[in-house]
C-alpha cells in the first residue's frame, strides 16, 4: 500500500494508463466520462483515484493536487505500482493574445519555474512531453474539431508571483519575476500552470512517458477571471479530448 495515495498493485488491476487532473473534485467526472460504470479507489489528502475501463484496459484517475511537489509524490508511488503512461489534465492561464478562450493547449516542453524537477535532474536536463502520448493528444483535440494550440508551458511553483500577477496582498512581484510574462510571451511560450514542468522531467527521468493538456480559462491578455460558462465547456473539451486520446493510444498498443 503507497502511503499517500493509498493505493496497492491489486488495486490498479493492470492499469498502465493514469490521468491526472490537479482537482480532486475533477477526478469523478473525468472517470465517469470515460466509463458511466467506473468506480472509486481511495481518497487521502489530495489524492483521490477511480479506476476505468477504456477498450478492455483498466485506466487510472488520480489527482495530483496543486504544484510540483504534490505531483512529484503521485508520480513516485504511481510509477512504482507498474503505471507507464502518464496524462495531465488541468487548466491554464493563456498568455499570447491569439489564443482563444476556451481551448486546449496541449504542452510540448515546460519551462521549469518549479522546484521539485530540480530534485530529478539538473537544470540543464528539458522538461519535455513524450512525442507518442502529445501526438494522441493532438490527434484527438483534431479528430473533435477542438480549437487547440501546441507548444511550450511556463509551470510555476506559485498561482500569484511566479505568473507575474499584481492583485494580491502586497501587490508586490519580486524583481526576477517583473516583466517575466512579457518575456515569455516574446520566447513564443504559450501559457501557465504549475505542474507539467514537474511530470515531464520526473517522468522522463524514470524513463516513461508523460503528456499533457490544459484548457485555457482565461487569456491573460484580456482578463484575469474566468467566467462560469466558459469554466463549464472548459470542462467538456478536457474529458472530451482525454476519452479521445487514450482511445486512439490503446488502438497503437
Ligand atoms: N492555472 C494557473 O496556474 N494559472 C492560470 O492562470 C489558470 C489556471
Amino acid at each position: 500500500m503507497k502511503y499517500h495515495i493509498r493505493l496497492d498493485q491489486e488495486m490498479l488491476a493492470g492499469a498502465e494508463h493514469v490521468i491526472l487532473p490537479g482537482d480532486p473534485a475533477r477526478v469523478a467526472k473525468t472517470a465517469l466520462h470515460l466509463d458511466p460504470q467506473a468506480k472509486p479507489l481511495a481518497q487521502n489528502r489530495e489524492y483521490t483515484s477511480y479506476l476505468a475501463k477504456v477498450k478492455e484496459r483498466n485506466i487510472l484517475v488520480c489527482s495530483t493536487g496543486i504544484g510540483g511537489p504534490s505531483v512529484a509524490i503521485c508520480l513516485e508511488e504511481l510509477a512504482s505500482l507498474g503505471v507507464k503512461y502518464f496524462y495531465r489534465i488541468g487548466t491554464t492561464g493563456a498568455i499570447q493574445p491569439h489564443i482563444e478562450v476556451p481551448s486546449v493547449i496541449i504542452s510540448t516542453g515546460a519551462v521549469r519555474l518549479d522546484g521539485a524537477s530540480f530534485h530529478y535532474a539538473p537544470a540543464e536536463y528539458p522538461a519535455v512531453s513524450d512525442y507518442y502520448l502529445t501526438g494522441s493528444l493532438v490527434n484527438a483535440a483534431k479528430e473533435l474539431n477542438l480549437p487547440h494550440y501546441l507548444g511550450i508551458t511556463a509551470s510555476s511553483d506559485t498561482f500569484y508571483p511566479g505568473q507575474e500577477r499584481y492583485d494580491t496582498y502586497t501587490g508586490y512581484v519580486i524583481r526576477k519575476f517583473q516583466k517575466s510574462m512579457e518575456e515569455w510571451q516574446r520566447l513564443h511560450v504559450l501559457n501557465f500552470e504549475m505542474e507539467a514542468a514537474t511530470l515531464f522531467t520526473v517522468i522522463s527521468a524514470f524513463g516513461l512517458q508523460a503528456a499533457c493538456v490544459c484548457s485555457a480559462i482565461v487569456n491573460r491578455t484580456k482578463s484575469e477571471i474566468p467566467n462560469d460558462e466558459v469554466l463549464g465547456k472548459a470542462e467538456l473539451y478536457l474529458a472530451q479530448v482525454i476519452k479521445k486520446a487514450i482511445e486512439l493510444h490503446i488502438d497503437t498498443l
